[in-house]
C-alpha cells in the first residue's frame, strides 16, 4: 500500500508540473519526477504476493485457496479469469444478484479485481465429494441439456465447474435462475434451462442438484 501511495504521488507530481507553463522549472521537475520514478520499485499490485494479500480477505468466507469447504458459499479456486471478473462487476453494478457479494465487490478497483483474477485462476478447485446419493436422472438431465456447455459431467476445470460445488450452494443458484431472480447473461443456457422445465418439470432442478452433488471423484 505505501508503494502504491508513494508511486501515485509521483504521478500525480509529475501530471501537475506537466501543466505548468514555466518550462525551465517543467523540465527541473520533470527530471526530479523521473528520478523519483526510477528510484521507486515498480508497483507490486500484479505481483503474487499483493495478489494472495488481496485474496487473503477473501478466504474467511471462499476458503484457502478459494476452495471453499461450505456451506452455501462457492469454491472460486480454478475459476477462470475473464469469467472471475465479469462476475465481480456484475456483482457491482447489481446485474448479477447476490447476498453479500455486491457489497464485497464494490471495495475493489478493477486492477485489484484483476489481481484476483490471476491469482484464483492459477488456483486448483477441489470438489467437495459424495454429498448426496448418485442420481441417473439427473446425470440423464444433464447430458441432454447441460454437458453442452458445462463439460464432462460439469467437472470440465476449463469450464463453469458445477460438479463438487456445496449443495446448498448449486440449489439455491439453480433455484434463482428458475425463479428469475439471477438473471441468464448466457441466452443459450436460458434455452436449455426453459426447455428442461417446460419438458420435465421443476422437480428437474432437485435431480441436477443431486447429480451435480454425487460427484465421486
Ligand atoms: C462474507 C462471506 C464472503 C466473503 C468475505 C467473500 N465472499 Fe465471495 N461469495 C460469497 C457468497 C455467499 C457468494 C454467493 C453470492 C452471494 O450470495 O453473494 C459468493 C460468490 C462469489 C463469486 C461467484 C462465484 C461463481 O462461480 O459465481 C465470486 C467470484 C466471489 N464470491 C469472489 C469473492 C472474492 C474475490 C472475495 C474477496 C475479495 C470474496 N468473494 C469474499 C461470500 C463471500
Ligand atoms: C450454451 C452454453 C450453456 C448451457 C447449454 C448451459 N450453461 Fe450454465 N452457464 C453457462 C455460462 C456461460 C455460465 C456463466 C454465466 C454467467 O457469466 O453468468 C453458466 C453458469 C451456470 C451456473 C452458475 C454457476 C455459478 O456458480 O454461479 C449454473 C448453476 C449453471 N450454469 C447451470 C446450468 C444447467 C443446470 C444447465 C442445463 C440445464 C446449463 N447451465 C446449461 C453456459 C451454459
Amino acid at each position: 500500500m505505501r508503494i502504491r501511495t508513494f508511486v501515485l504521488t509521483a504521478m500525480a507530481a509529475a501530471l501537475v508540473v506537466g501543466c505548468s507553463t514555466a518550462e525551465k522549472a517543467v523540465d527541473k521537475a520533470k527530471s526530479a519526477a523521473t528520478a523519483v520514478a526510477k528510484a521507486a520499485p515498480k508497483p507490486k499490485l500484479m505481483s503474487g504476493a499483493s495478489a494472495e494479500m488481496l485474496a487473503n480477505t477473501c478466504a474467511g468466507c471462499h476458503g484457502t485457496y478459494g476452495n471453499s469447504g461450505g456451506p452455501a458459499t462457492p469454491t472460486i479456486a480454478g475459476l477462470e479469469e475473464d469469467y472471475f471478473i465479469d462476475v465481480m462487476n456484475q456483482f457491482k453494478s447489481g446485474d448479477r444478484w447476490s447476498s453479500i457479494m455486491g457489497r464485497i465487490a464494490k471495495g475493489y478497483t478493477d486492477d485489484e479485481i484483476a489481481a484476483m483474477a490471476g491469482y484464483f485462476s492459477k488456483q486448483t478447485f477441489k470438489p467437495l465429494l459424495n454429498q448426496t446419493a448418485p442420481s441417473p436422472t439427473g446425470a440423464k438431465l444433464h447430458e441432454e441439456y447441460c454437458e453442452k456447455c458445462h463439460e464432462e459431467g460439469a467437472t470440465d476445470p476449463d469450464d463453469i465447474v458445477l460438479a463438487g460445488q456445496t449443495v446448498p450452494y448449486i440449489n439455491w443458484t439453480m433455484w434463482d435462475y428458475a425463479n428469475g431472480v439471477n438473471k441468464f447473461t448466457e441466452k443459450k443456457m436460458k434455452k436449455a434451462f426453459d426447455k428442461m422445465i417446460a419438458e420435465h418439470g421443476k422437480k428437474s432442478i432437485t435431480e441436477l442438484v443431486a447429480f451435480y452433488g454425487s460427484r465421486s471423484k
